[in-house]
């Protein structure tokens, strides 16, 4: 019989019965790719039956305390999880190739080996690669397992063998099931391998960390499905070009998905940062007009992260504007504030906006230090480097208040910040803060008046 074969979209997952050159369900162009009908149940296991053998209960019945959770002994991958790891729960970690992923779960071994049997399955790296990795990171236990396989098959069989509390899997774009026709890494291997280790999550209780690499758009290479399979999905971000590496989490079935985890990429591997505020703050410039310091919230973490714009006389008719970390839409509007209500002629300028350190402000808090970094460079007068300034702008101009203000103004007070330019009417709510100065403005004009050195 002439197999089957199916069209699947590479970016969704989308299946439709025939080639297109868009794909109908996301719009993608050119991701259309035949493949065998992957057959309705490719991966068997006698656990199955006791899925369709178990009852539904009253949700009343069941024990609150059963999401049992763990430390992997990195408090900053903790704190991205929602307090720890849950046990039988899937997390898929995605990120650039080299960017250290299979460094971070190498690392997080050496804490779980200490109460867990970790089964590490690898198809990048062969085993004796994995040991001189081991070796120089310091993970040596006789309860880390590691094996170097690809087939989906073997890496079951030694999870059977070897019965581990935790698996760790790098990456799924290795793994294949040979049931199926299709390459590894294409959309029905990779949707048919997650079936397996979500099957083996559930079923047996086993946590499973899946790495995944992520392709040029910044998605999980293969189907987005993917990313709903598993319980958690966890992004390791950051600049090839820098040590720092940014851990966020796009998906948590157990917790928020607002807190970020960083790290330092070192010679013996990665090191977590207690404290981001001062790394991102390293290497200031002192004194150059076109930077001002504001603080956002990252989870319930505030965070202090510089603002850099740059405002040129434009060469062309057009002027260029860009951002980097920074809302485009949101910092053209703020220019055109700038414009009508700041009395600045900025719209004859090309105008850059950079965020340091590869984070990414979406928090309307960082409006202020935006509007004054950009006047900053615009009239070439410095913002004096112990200035922060908070708060949302509106279209008229006036400044709005934002959510834990006091709670940010402390941490700009903790490293050393001396003042802090806030929206007006929040100046009597607010108490005091020793040592640090609050410079209340009601609107754009009277901030940057307060935030601006005068010029000599
Ligand atoms: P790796 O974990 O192999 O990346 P991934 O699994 O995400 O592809 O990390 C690779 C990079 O990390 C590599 O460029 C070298 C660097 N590195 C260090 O700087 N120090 C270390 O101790 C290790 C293990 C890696
Ligand atoms: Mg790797």
């Amino acid at each position: 019989m002439k197999q089957k074969t199916l069209f699947y979209c590479t970016a969704c997952g989308n299946e439709t019965p025939k080639w297109a050159g868009k794909c109908p369900a996301c719009g993608a162009w050119n991701t259309i790719t035949e493949q065998p009908e992957t057959p309705k149940c490719a991966f068997k296991s006698g656990k199955q039956k006791n899925f369709t053998a178990r009852k539904a209960c009253p949700i009343t019945d069941l024990q609150s305390d059963e999401e049992i959770r763990f430390p992997t002994g990195m408090r900053e991958l903790d704190r991205v999880l929602g307090g720890g790891a849950v046990k039988g729960s899937l997390v898929l970690v995605g990120g650039a190739p080299g960017i250290g992923k299979s460094t971070l779960m190498l690392q997080i071994c050496s804490r779980l080996c200490e109460s867990s049997k970790v089964l590490y399955v690898s198809g990048e790296e062969s085993e004796h690669q994995l040991k001189l990795r081991a070796k120089r990171l310091r993970v040596e236990s006789a309860s880390l397992y590691v094996i170097s396989e690809t087939s989906l098959g073997g890496m079951l069989e030694s999870v059977t063998a070897e019965q581990p509390d935790i698996l760790i899997v790098d990456s799924i774009q290795t793994l294949y099931n040979d049931a199926l026709d299709s390459p590894a890494g294409s959309v029905s291997q990779v949707k048919d391998c997650t079936m397996a280790l979500m099957q083996l999550a559930k079923g047996q209780g086993i946590t499973v960390f899946v790495i995944g690499h992520v392709n040029k758009e910044g998605s999980i290479a293969g189907p987005k499905v993917l990313e709903h399979m598993v319980d958690c999905v966890l992004y390791f971000e950051g600049d090839q070009h820098t040590s720092y590496r940014i851990l966020r989490a796009a998906k948590n079935r157990f917790g928020a998905t607002n807190e970020i985890g960083v790290f330092e990429m070192r010679d013996e591997g990665l090191s977590q940062v207690e404290n981001p505020s001062e790394m991102l703050l390293s290497g200031r410039p002192d004194d150059a007009p076109g930077t001002c310091v504001t603080c956002v919230m990252e989870g319930v973490r505030p965070v202090l992260a510089e603002i850099q714009a740059l405002v040129v006389t434009s060469a062309g008719g057009n002027p260029r504007r860009t951002s980097n970390g920074f809302d485009y839409n949101r910092s053209a509007m703020l220019l055109a504030v700038l414009e009508k209500r700041g009395g600045l002629r900025i719209s004859a300028c090309d105008a850059y906006l950079n965020i340091i350190g590869g984070l990414w402000l979406d928090e309307p808090a960082a409006d202020l230090a935006a509007v004054v970094a950009l006047a900053s460079s615009y009239l070439d007068r410095p913002v004096p480097g112990d200035l922060v300034a908070i708060g949302e702008v509106g279209l008229t101009g006036e400044l709005r208040t934002v959510s834990q203000l006091a709670q940010r103004v402390s941490e700009a007070r903790r490293l050393g910040f001396k003042k802090c330019v806030i929206p007006a009417h929040r100046l009597e709510k607010l108490g005091d803060f020793p040592g640090l100065a609050l410079l209340p403005a009601r609107n754009i004009g009277e901030a940057i008046r307060a935030a601006l050195r005068p010029k000599e």
